[in-house]
């Protein structure tokens, strides 16, 4: 009899331990799962991160749903920033936020081959994308620069739409081109009225060809 409550005794101990290893916090790194899409779309997110500049996104060309190939109308937040279910989950369990892809330069950001893995998923193709993005082996393909060198897009507008919000970006890298612009240095080119970007097609390998030839140069 002994032996059978002995038996009974380890059967219980082991199970026991199968219920305590189901119940581990999702953060060990023993379990390990895969992120999936949020079934609410942007609702899931706007429920935590929902300051000005989140809901701005919504105004802008990105949250027009009745284009197909918008994140509005695809996997919303999530289709830039990546697969949030267990960034949700554990924001509201309070154990911590598995990075999802987060934008910019400097430390505390995802690797620059993500980010432009992210924004040329959808901009690299023809199948979505009005105007082909090429970037890769442009003359900003470089480690130090990246979409959000030039682009914001938590706002209602872009700024590379503005000449002179487009201006002033271009020179904090380009400062010598405002005074003596090759090619043009008798007779100065008129900022005010031409945009860089009239001439300059900057994610494009063969940029200054294409655009500045057409103009005639
Ligand atoms: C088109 C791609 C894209 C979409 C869609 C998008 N984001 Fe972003 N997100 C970015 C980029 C790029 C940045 C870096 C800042 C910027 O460019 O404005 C960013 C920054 C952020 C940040 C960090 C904010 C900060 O101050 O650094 C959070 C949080 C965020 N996004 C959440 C969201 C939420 C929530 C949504 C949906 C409502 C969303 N994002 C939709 C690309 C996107
Ligand atoms: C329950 C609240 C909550 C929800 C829901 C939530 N987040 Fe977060 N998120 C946070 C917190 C808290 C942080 C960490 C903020 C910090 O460290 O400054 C964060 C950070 C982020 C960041 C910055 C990069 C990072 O991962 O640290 C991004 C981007 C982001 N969230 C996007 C999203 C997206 C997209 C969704 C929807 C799928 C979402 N969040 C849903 C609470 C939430
Ligand atoms: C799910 C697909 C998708 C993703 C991911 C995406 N975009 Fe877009 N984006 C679009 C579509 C669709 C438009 C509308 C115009 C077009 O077809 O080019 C657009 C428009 C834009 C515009 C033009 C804005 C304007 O004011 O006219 C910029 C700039 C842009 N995206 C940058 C980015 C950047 C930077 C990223 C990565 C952070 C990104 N996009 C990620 C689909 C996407
Ligand atoms: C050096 C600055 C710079 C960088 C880096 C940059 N862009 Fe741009 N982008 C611009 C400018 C300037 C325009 C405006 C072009 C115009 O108005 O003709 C633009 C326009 C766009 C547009 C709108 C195109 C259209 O006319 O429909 C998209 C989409 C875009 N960029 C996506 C991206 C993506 C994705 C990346 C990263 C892979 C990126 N850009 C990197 C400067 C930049
Ligand atoms: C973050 C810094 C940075 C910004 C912002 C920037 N550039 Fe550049 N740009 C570079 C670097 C670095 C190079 C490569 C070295 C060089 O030619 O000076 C370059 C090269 C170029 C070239 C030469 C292209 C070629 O094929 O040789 C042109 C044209 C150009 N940039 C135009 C622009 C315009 C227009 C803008 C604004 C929309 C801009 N850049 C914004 C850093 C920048
Ligand atoms: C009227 C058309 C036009 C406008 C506007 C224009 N560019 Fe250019 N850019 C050119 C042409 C043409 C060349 C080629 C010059 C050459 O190779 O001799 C060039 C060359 C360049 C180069 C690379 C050549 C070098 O070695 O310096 C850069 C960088 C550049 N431009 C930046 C800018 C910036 C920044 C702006 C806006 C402030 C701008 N450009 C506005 C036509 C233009």
């Amino acid at each position: 009899m002994s032996r059978f409550r002995l038996l009974f005794f380890l059967l219980f101990a082991l199970s026991a331990c199968g219920l305590l290893a189901a119940q581990e916090p999702a953060n060990t790194p023993r379990v390990k799962r895969t992120p999936s899409y949020t079934a609410q779309g942007a609702d899931a997110c706007l429920r935590c991160h929902s300051g000005d500049k989140m809901r701005a996104i919504a105004a802008s060309p990105h949250g027009k749903a009745e284009n197909p190939h918008t994140p509005a109308a695809g996997q919303g937040c999530e289709s830039c920033h990546g697969p949030g279910s267990i960034h949700v989950s554990r924001a509201h369990g309070g154990a911590g936020f598995p990075p999802l892809t987060s934008f910019g330069r400097g430390s505390g950001v995802s690797p620059r081959e993500e980010q432009l893995r992210s924004c040329l998923a959808c901009h690299a193709q023809k199948e979505t994308a009005t105007e082909i993005i090429e970037f890769i082996g442009s003359a900003h393909d470089r480690r130090t620069i990246n979409c959000s060198s030039c682009h914001s897009v938590h706002v209602e507008f872009d700024a590379m739409r503005d000449r002179e919000q487009q201006l002033a970006t271009c020179i904090r890298c380009h400062r010598r081109h405002l005074e003596e612009h090759p090619r043009f240095e008798d007779k100065s080119i008129d900022f005010d009225a031409l945009a860089c970007a009239t001439c300059h097609d900057v994610h494009s390998a063969s940029s200054l060809a294409d655009r500045a030839m057409d103009m005639g140069q």
